[in-house]
C-alpha cells in the first residue's frame, strides 16, 4: 500500500494501493499509514527527510466515496474517529521534525491534496492534465482531512475561502502555483530529483507557521480590522449566490474556517472534523455523491452506449446552419480539435456564425484562459461556406437549420452524395420526432438526434435521440462524438419532447398553474429558486416563449396523444390568455410573465396580480404553504421522469439524474429526479403524491411504475 525506500536517510514513501486503479483513503490506507508514521517516529533520528509520492497515474484520489456515502447518522461517532485518525497520522508526519515534501506526479484532489498540504513543500510535475484542488463542496462535503484548517493558515481566510474552498475549483499546476497551494512546478522527469534537492538544501526547522506558538494567519483573524469589515458581508453574499437554496456545505465550510481561525491548530482541526461528519451523515451529500460521482462515472464509462461498436473519433464535421446553435456547435467542435465546415445559406451568413467563435475566444484571451496562438489554431479549423459541396470529406454532419421538417430533409439531401459514404448524420432538432424526420433521409440507420442546449459552449449535456431505424452503430458513434467534444451524453428513445423538454414542460407549466390559482408570482419564482432551481419557472417559460405550449398542444392533438397535449393542465389557461388576450408571448417579444424594459432589469408584469391574482381564497383555505409550492415543482418533474423510465424513453437511472440536472436545472442538491424519489423513499413519495393530487389535481397521481416500486420496497437503480 505504501512503499518505503530509504536512500541515505531520505525516505521515499510511494502510495500504491495494490489492485486498485487509484489510491483512496480506505481502511487499507489508514492501516498502512498508521504503521508508516510509527516507523518514521522510531527512525527519525536517522532521517534527513521524507518524500511522499505515488505510483499511480493520479497522485491520490481522495476519500473512498462508496464508503463515505454509506455513513448514517448513527455512525457519526465512528466516522469522527476515523477522520481524526487520518488527521493524527498526517499531523505526526508534519511535526516529525524533518523536512517532508510532496512530489505530486498526478492529480491531487480532495484527500489527495490534503495529504500534500500536510507536507512542508509541494512540487508538481509540469503536466496540464494534472488537477489540484479540494472539490468536496461540489459533492456536498467539506475537505475534512485538514484542508480547511491548513489552507486558512497558508492563505488567510479570504483567499482560502474564495480561491480554494467555496467553489471547489480544480486547478492546473500554474493556477495552483499562483493561488499558493503548491510551491514549485518542474518537468515530470525531474520531480523526484527536485524533491530530494529541496530536502538536502533545506535550511529551516521544518516547521510551518501553525506549529509556532502564537501563529499568525495571513490577513489576520476575524478580530483584525480588515477581516472584521469583510466577514459580516460574507454570509449575505453566500446566500445571494445560492439564491436561498439550502446547500449545507458552503455554510459549513465558512463556519469551520472562521471558527477554526480563532483557535489553535488541534482545536481547529477537530471543529473541521465535526462539520465534516455532520455533512457526510446528511442526505444532501449522499444525493450529490450519487449524481456527481457515481452517475457521472457510469455515463463517462459508457453508460447507455451500445456495446460492441468500435470507438469512434470524428475528424471533420459539417455543421448545417450557422445560427445560434450551429455557431455554438462549430465552436465546441473546433475547440475539441475537429475540423469544421460551417454551412449556411450564404458565405456571409456562415461567416457570421464563425464570428461567434471569435467573440467567445477573445473573451477567453482577456480572462487569460487561452492564448492568441491557440485562438489562431481553433479558428483555422472553422471554414465557413454557402456551398454544400464544401462538405466533401466530412465523416460527421450536425444539422441545426430552422425547425422545419421539409427544410431539414432538404439540407440532408444536398449533402448526401458529398460527405463520406458512411458519415454519421445528426440533427439538433428540439421538437421534431427523429423517426419521421429520418423517413425523408438517405441512410436512416445512420441518423440520430443530437440535442444540444443553449448556450452550447456552457451547457454540459447532449441528449441523443434514437429513432425507430437508428442503428446501434450510429448511437455508439454519436456517444463517442459527445465525449470527444467534452460533453455528457444521455440516450433517449424517440418520443414527444424526448426526455428533457417533456419533463421541463411539467416544471414551467406548474408555475403557470400557480398563477391560475392566484398565488403571488413573486412567491412562485422565489419558491423555485429557494428549492434550488437555477432559474425560476415563469422566467424560463418567457425564455422558451409562451406560444410553445400551444404548439406542443397542437402537435400532440394531431398525433392523437392526449397525455402530451396539456389539455387538462390548469397552466394552459394562463399561457393561452397571456398570448391571446394580452399578446404577451415571452421574452423575445418583449413581454410575457415579465416586462422587459429597454433600461434596467426585467420585472414581473403587474397585470398578473390584476388579472390572475385577485381570486379570494376558498372559504377556510389559507395561503398555500411554501413547501407545497416547492414540492409541486419537484414532484411534477420526478413523476414525469418515472413515466419516461417506465415507457422506455429513458434507458437508465444515471441518464435520468444527470439529464435532469444538466439539461433542465433539477436542483443538484437532490441528486437528480430519480435520486429525489429514492431519497424520499418510493412509498412515502407515492403517499405524498396522492396528497398533492387530492389538493392540486390528478396530474400528481402516482403512476403505476411508482406504485409497483413502493409496494416492492425497492428504489430506482
Ligand atoms: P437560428 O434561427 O438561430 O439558426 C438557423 C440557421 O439556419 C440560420 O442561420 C439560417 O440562415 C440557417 N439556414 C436556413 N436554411 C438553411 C440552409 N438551406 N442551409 C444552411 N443553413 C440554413 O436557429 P437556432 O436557434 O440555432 O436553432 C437551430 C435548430 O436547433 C432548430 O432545429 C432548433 O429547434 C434547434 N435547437 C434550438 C435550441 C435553442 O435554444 N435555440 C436548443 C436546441 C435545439
Amino acid at each position: 500500500m505504501i512503499e518505503w525506500k530509504n536512500d541515505a536517510g531520505v525516505v521515499t514513501l510511494t502510495l500504491n494501493d495494490p489492485g486498485a486503479s487509484a489510491n483512496t483513503m480506505n481502511d487499507a490506507y489508514v492501516a498502512a499509514m498508521g504503521s508508516i508514521v510509527e516507523r518514521l517516529v522510531a527512525e527519525k533520528a536517522l532521517l534527513k527527510g521524507v518524500i511522499v509520492t505515488s505510483a499511480k497515474k493520479t497522485f491520490f484520489a481522495g476519500g473512498d466515496l462508496r464508503q463515505l456515502s454509506r455513513i448514517q447518522p448513527a455512525d457519526a461517532a465512528e466516522a469522527f474517529g476515523m477522520i481524526e485518525e487520518v488527521k493524527r497520522q498526517l499531523r505526526t508526519l508534519e511535526t516529525l521534525g524533518v523536512p517532508v515534501v510532496a512530489a505530486i506526479n498526478g492529480s491531487a484532489l480532495g484527500g489527495g491534496l490534503e495529504i500534500a498540504l500536510a507536507c512542508h513543500h509541494r512540487i508538481v510535475a509540469d503536466d496540464n492534465r494534472i488537477e489540484l484542488g479540494v472539490p468536496e463542496v461540489t459533492l456536498g462535503l467539506l475537505p475534512g482531512g485538514g484542508g480547511v484548517t491548513r489552507t486558512v493558515r497558508m492563505l488567510g481566510l479570504q483567499d482560502a475561502l474564495m480561491k480554494v474552498l467555496l467553489q471547489g475549483q480544480r486547478m492546473k499546476p500554474a493556477q495552483a502555483l499562483s493561488v499558493g497551494i503548491i510551491d514549485e512546478v518542474v518537468p515530470a522527469a525531474e520531480l523526484l530529483d527536485a524533491a530530494r534537492r529541496w530536502i538536502t538544501t533545506y535550511k529551516g526547522d521544518a516547521k510551518q507557521p501553525w506549529d509556532r506558538d502564537g501563529y499568525k494567519i495571513p490577513g489576520g483573524t476575524p478580530s483584525s480590522p480588515k477581516l472584521a469589515a469583510f466577514l459580516p458581508a460574507f454570509p449575505a453574499n453566500l446566500r445571494k449566490q445560492l439564491k436561498g437554496a439550502p446547500y449545507p456545505a458552503p455554510r459549513a465550510i465558512m463556519s469551520a474556517a472562521v471558527e477554526g481561525s480563532q483557535v489553535d491548530f488541534g482545536t481547529a482541526s477537530r471543529i473541521e472534523s465535526r462539520y465534516f461528519v455532520s455533512l457526510a451523515t446528511g442526505q444532501i451529500a449522499k444525493n450529490m455523491i450519487q449524481a456527481f460521482f457515481f452517475d457521472l462515472q457510469s455515463i463517462n464509462a459508457g453508460g447507455s452506449r451500445p456495446d460492441g461498436v468500435p470507438s469512434y473519433r470524428a475528424r471533420k464535421v459539417g455543421v448545417l446552419g450557422a445560427g445560434m446553435m450551429g455557431a455554438g456547435i462549430a465552436y465546441v467542435c473546433a475547440k475539441a480539435g475537429i475540423d469544421v465546415v460551417l454551412k449556411d445559406v450564404s458565405l456571409e451568413a456562415a461567416a457570421r456564425g464563425k464570428e461567434y467563435s471569435e467573440k467567445l475566444l477573445a473573451k477567453q484571451v482577456a480572462k487569460g484562459r487561452t492564448t492568441p496562438a491557440d485562438v489562431e489554431t481553433f479558428l483555422s479549423r472553422i471554414t465557413p461556406t454557402g456551398d454544400p459541396n464544401d462538405l466533401a470529406g466530412c465523416d460527421l454532419v450536425i444539422e441545426a437549420v430552422f425547425e422545419d421538417t421539409g427544410l431539414k430533409q432538404k439540407v440532408f439531401a444536398e449533402i448526401a452524395g458529398v460527405v463520406e459514404p458512411d458519415a454519421l448524420l445528426c440533427s439538433n432538432t428540439s421538437t421534431l420526432p427523429i423517426t419521421s424526420l429520418a423517413d425523408g433521409i438517405d441512410r436512416p440507420d445512420d441518423f440520430v438526434g443530437m440535442h444540444f442546449f443553449s448556450p452550447v459552449d456552457r451547457m454540459p449535456l447532449v441528449e441523443l435521440i434514437v429513432g425507430a431505424k437508428t442503428s446501434d452503430r450510429a448511437i455508439a458513434q454519436a456517444y463517442d462524438v459527445v465525449r470527444q467534444i467534452r460533453k455528457t451524453p444521455i440516450v433517449v428513445n424517440d418520443s414527444r419532447g424526448f426526455f428533457t423538454s417533456r419533463v421541463f414542460g411539467t416544471l414551467v407549466m406548474e408555475g403557470a398553474a400557480m398563477v391560475a390559482e392566484g398565488v403571488d408570482p413573486v412567491m412562485i419564482e422565489r419558491a423555485a429558486t429557494q428549492a434550488g432551481f437555477p432559474a425560476p419557472p415563469l422566467a424560463m417559460l418567457d425564455e422558451v416563449t409562451l406560444t410553445l405550449p400551444q404548439k406542443i398542444r397542437a402537435a400532440a392533438r394531431a398525433a392523437g396523444d392526449s397525455a402530451g397535449a396539456f389539455d387538462d393542465h390548469p397552466g394552459m389557461a394562463v399561457t393561452d390568455r397571456l398570448v391571446n388576450e394580452f399578446d404577451r408571448r415571452g421574452k423575445a417579444a418583449g413581454a410575457g410573465f415579465y416586462d422587459y424594459p429597454a433600461e434596467g432589469p426585467k420585472r414581473l408584469w403587474p397585470g398578473l396580480w390584476e388579472h390572475f391574482g385577485q381570486r379570494e381564497p376558498a372559504a377556510g383555505a389559507g395561503a398555500i404553504p411554501l413547501v407545497d409550492l416547492q414540492e409541486r415543482f419537484l414532484f411534477a418533474m420526478a413523476l414525469e421522469t418515472v413515466k419516461c423510465l417506465d415507457e422506455g424513453v429513458l434507458r437508465s437511472v444515471p441518464d435520468a439524474n444527470i439529464g435532469s440536472i444538466f439539461g433542465i436545472g433539477f436542483p443538484p442538491l437532490h441528486g437528480g429526479a430519480l435520486q429525489y424519489v429514492n431519497a424520499y423513499g418510493p412509498a412515502a413519495f407515492a403517499d405524498r403524491a396522492r396528497a398533492l393530487a387530492a389538493a392540486y389535481g390528478t396530474r400528481f397521481e402516482p403512476p403505476a411504475a411508482l406504485v409497483r416500486k413502493a409496494a416492492a420496497g425497492e428504489i430506482f437503480g
